[in-house]
């Protein structure tokens, strides 16, 4: 049975199967169907955008979707950018735009405390949409530091360490973050689902 992850980010991909054991299942992604259009993800939460996803794939290639919307939630900017993390400075921009952004909008606040979250969605054919979630602590630097991972891993510093989400190793990055903290609770909640689609 195929499991089709709805991206086309390669760093997202990357981590996701460096983190998940997807235990036997055939698993591709959003850039094996090239015919498919980018979903548009114009949800206003992150739970609206990752269902979008999963849902749309599934109903575009008949197979059991899964799909992963994260952002960076800045407790002295309310939240955001939140769910428009990803285009935060505008249609277009990099991850260094948003980063240069992300140092303005804080320049001289003492409140750096920040976490990312990740909703993962689960869509089956024929069957609602489900959802897990994971986040993880931490606080916004003054500088850019390391060239490991992507988006705002270098101003990232996750609670306990040191260093940031881009100067931690891969395998630290994936064992305390967002994104593995959400596929573990997917992996403990969706157990059933999992094993059904094995058979
Ligand atoms: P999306 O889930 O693809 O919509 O991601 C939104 C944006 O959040 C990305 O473009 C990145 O800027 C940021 N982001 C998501 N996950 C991470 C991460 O693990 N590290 C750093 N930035 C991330």
């Amino acid at each position: 049975m195929k499991l089709v992850i709805a991206t086309r980010n390669p760093h997202k991909l990357e981590e996701i199967h460096a983190i998940f054991n997807f235990q036997g299942l055939e698993v591709c992604s959003a850039f094996d169907f090239p015919h498919i259009p980018d979903v548009v993800e114009d949800g206003d939460t992150l739970e609206a955008n990752a269902i979008k996803k999963a849902v749309e794939i599934c109903q575009a290639t008949g197979l059991p979707a899964l799909a992963d919307d994260s952002g960076l939630e800045v407790e002295a900017l309310n939240g955001e950018p939140g769910v428009y993390s990803a285009r935060w400075s505008g249609e277009g921009c990099t991850y260094a735009d948003n980063n240069k952004k992300l140092l303005r909008e804080l320049a001289g606040n003492p409140n750096r405390r920040a976490r990312f979250r990740t909703v993962i969605a689960l869509a089956l054919p024929g069957e609602k949409p489900l959802t897990v979630e994971g986040s993880v602590q931490g606080r916004i630097i003054e500088e850019l530091r390391g060239n490991q991972g992507f988006g705002y891993d270098p101003l990232f510093v996750p609670d306990g360490y040191n260093q940031t989400f881009a100067e931690l190793p891969a395998e630290v990055k994936n064992k305390i973050s967002h994104r593995a903290r959400a596929l573990n609770a997917a992996s403990n909640v969706w157990t059933h689902f999992f094993q059904g689609l094995e058979k």
